[in-house]
Formats: C-alpha cells, structure tokens, sequence
C-alpha cells in the first residue's frame, strides 16, 4: 500500500460543472496540494487553475486511475459520462459504462492508501414507481429499494454505492455517498445535449430575446416537476459530508419542489418577457415527479441546502446569457476572463 500525503486532495471530473467547482471552492478556502483530473483536453475544462496539478487522463482505465489515485488523501470522484434527461435517456450504454472509472478509482484509492473517497450518485437511484405523480414525491434515502433505479444511468449509480458500501465494509476505506438531485449554476453545461433543465430553459428563454421569436419548445407538458439544487449548496454538502460520520447515501438536494412551468415563469421573469409555449410531447422526459425528502440531511448535519431558486436561477441566468453572446461573437476571451476572475 502506497503513503497518503497528508494533505493531497484530488478531485476527478475536475474539467465539469461540479468537480470545477469544487476545485474552485478548495483553492478559495487556500488549498494547494490538489490534483485536478478530468479526461478532456485542457482548454475544454469548464474551469482550469495553474496553481493546481492538472491531470488530462481516462479514467476507464485501470492504470490511469492509479495515476490519478498516488498520494492522495482525500479523492472525490466526480467523474462521470453523464447529461440531462436529453443525454442519459439516448446513452445508457455510455453511462453504465462509467462502472469502469467508479471500480477503478476504488481500487487505486485502496492500493495507494487514500484515507476518505466521496462518490457522486444521483437521485436516479430512486425507484420509479415512487415517481409518477406529478405531485413531486418526497424521496426518503429507503425509497431506492425495492430497486427499480432510472434505467442506465440509475443502475450504474445504484451499483456503484453498493461498491463503495462493501469497500468500506470490507476493507476499511472510508466511502462517502451523496445522492445529487438536479444541480444548476455557473459553469453548468447549458448547450450541446448535456445540458440539464435549469440551463436549457435559461438558453432557450435568452435566445428567444435575442432573435425576437416570442416562442419557447418544452419537453413534455411542462407539468413534470424536480427541485433544483444552487452549486455553491452543492459544494458546501459535498464537503460536510465527505468529513462527517454519515456512512449510508444520504441525499444532497433542495426541498423546493417547481413544475417545469414555473422554472419557465421565473427564466422568463428575469428576461423580463412572455413567450409562447410550444410542448414537445415526444421529447425525454424521465421521471413525472422528483423531490428531495431532506429530513436525514437536517438530523444529521443540521443545514440543507437553502438557495432559493429565484435567486440561483438569476445568477445562472445572467452567466448564461454573458457566455451566449461570448459565443455568438465567437470569442472565447470573454469564458477565459471569467476563468481568471473565479481563481
Ligand atoms: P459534468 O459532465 O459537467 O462533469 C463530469 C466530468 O467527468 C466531465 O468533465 C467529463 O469529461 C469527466 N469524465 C467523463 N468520463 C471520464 C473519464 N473516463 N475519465 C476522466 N474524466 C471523465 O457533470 P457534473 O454535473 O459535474 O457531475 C459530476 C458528478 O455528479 C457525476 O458523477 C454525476 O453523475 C453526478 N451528478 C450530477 C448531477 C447534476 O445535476 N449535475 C446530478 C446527480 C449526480
Ligand atoms: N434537459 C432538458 N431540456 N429538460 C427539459 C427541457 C429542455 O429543454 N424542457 C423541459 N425539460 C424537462 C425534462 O423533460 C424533464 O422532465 C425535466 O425537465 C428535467 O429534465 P433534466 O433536468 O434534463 O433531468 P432530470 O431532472 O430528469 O434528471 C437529472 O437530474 C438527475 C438528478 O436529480 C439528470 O441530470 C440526471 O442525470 C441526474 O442524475
């Protein structure tokens, strides 16, 4: 077994939304050793510091896992081949398959002596039949079981804790789980197939502004509601958590339940315009119903995460908007600025 530096953390899917974000908070708060893993090339991370050691590898493969896994303390793993409804309902296959990065990093993670692994699962582990209603159920951390998980991507997750689970118990690694419900803000993806609802609404709002159409195209009846959960709510969970007692997977995610109707009300308060709604009935559109039952969450750490929507949907909406028309004049300069302001 290899020596875990005292101080290393390394985080993978460092060139993403939350894994960028959490290398982000890790440097505000003044740490250095950190090594920041993602397999993208270097000038597609979402965010990117000098300062910290900065990994380009694949994780599906065992010896890069090992690469990434030396030294370390701490590990969040928070790589993932994953999107929105949009992705993960066409690519199950591709999400499935990143049980290789999961088994992989827990077994670089036992061999190189890290002392706590963070795994990153999702409230698609829930099961299904407790999601038909539009009602927004309250999801308790019990209602995975009986298993009926989000096909692909669900199963993989839901494995994936149950590994974690048995390394713990088995061979001592300290795992922590945290099951994410829809997560949205700055550096979110919010174009390209990926993108989740609160970004794809956002865009789609901004661009009907922009090009003056007056329309806006909603997947489903618009009646299918989620909580969303702010990124700095998202960062704040993973680190109490990563460092309390928790041993189960607990959830992480707002409590304040919207129909995708009322997410499209508030984009469209803050872009201060009315568009015609246009339901595409044939589009994905997962579950009908999804929220976050916080009642362990505040035993347990006594805070849940509080970011109101209106609020976190201002700041995404404005980010969004900064970055279109960075893109639409084709200049990257303006997404690299920002980069050196988040620093
Ligand atoms: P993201 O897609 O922005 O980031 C994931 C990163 O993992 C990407 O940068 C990607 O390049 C990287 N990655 C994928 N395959 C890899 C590989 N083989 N080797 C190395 N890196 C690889 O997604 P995110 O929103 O930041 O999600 C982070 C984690 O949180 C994932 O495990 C995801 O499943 C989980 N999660 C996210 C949400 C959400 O709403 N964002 C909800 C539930 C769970
Ligand atoms: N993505 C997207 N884009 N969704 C839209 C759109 C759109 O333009 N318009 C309406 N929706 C609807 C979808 O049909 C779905 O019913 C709802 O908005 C939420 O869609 P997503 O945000 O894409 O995904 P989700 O909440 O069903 O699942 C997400 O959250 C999980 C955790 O809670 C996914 O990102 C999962 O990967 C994640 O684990």
């Amino acid at each position: 077994m290899g020596e875990a530096n005292r101080n290393l953390i390394v985080v993978t899917g460092a060139g993403g939304f939350i894994g960028g974000s959490y290398v982000a908070a890790l440097r505000a708060r003044g740490c250095t050793a950190i090594r920041a893993v993602d397999c993208k090339p270097f000038d597609e991370w979402y965010q990117h510091f000098d300062e910290v050691e900065n990994l380009s590898l694949d994780l599906n493969l065992k010896e890069n896992c090992e690469v990434a896994a030396r030294g370390a303390h701490d590990i969040y793993n928070l790589a993932a081949n994953m999107g929105g409804m949009g992705f993960i309902e066409h690519n199950k296959a591709l999400c499935m398959l990143s049980v290789l990065i999961n088994t992989h990093m827990l077994q670089a993670a036992l061999k190189h002596g890290a002392k706590r692994f963070f795994y990153s699962s999702s409230a698609c582990v829930y099961n299904a039949d407790k999601q038909k209603t539009f009602v927004a159920p309250s999801l308790k951390e019990e209602d995975a079981y009986p298993a009926m998980a989000e096909d692909g991507y669900g199963w993989e997750k839901l494995f994936s804790e149950r590994m974690c689970r048995h390394f713990r118990e088995d061979y001592g690694l300290l795992t922590r789980v945290a099951r994410f419900h829809n997560v949205y803000g700055p550096w979110g993806t919010w174009y390209g197939g990926r993108e989740k609802a609160p970004a794809a609404i956002c865009r789609k709002v901004i661009e009907a502004k922009l090009k003056g159409t007056r329309e806006i195209a909603i997947w489903g009846s618009g009646k299918q509601t989620r909580s969303f959960m702010y990124i700095d709510d998202c960062v704040k969970g993973i680190d109490l958590i990563m460092n309390s007692d928790i041993l189960e997977p607990i959830n992480l995610g707002s409590s304040e339940a919207v129909s995708i109707n009322q997410l499209v009300d508030m984009a469209e308060e803050i872009a201060g315009i009315k568009l015609q709604r246009k339901y595409d009935l044939s589009a994905p559109k997962g579950v009908d119903g999804r929220n976050s039952d916080n009642t362990m969450i505040q035993r347990l750490l006594h805070w849940e995460p509080n970011t109101p929507l209106r609020v976190g949907l201002d700041k995404t909406y404005h980010w969004i908007h900064d970055q279109y028309l960075a893109r639409e004049r084709g200049d990257s300069r303006v997404v690299r600025e920002s980069l050196t302001t988040s620093h």
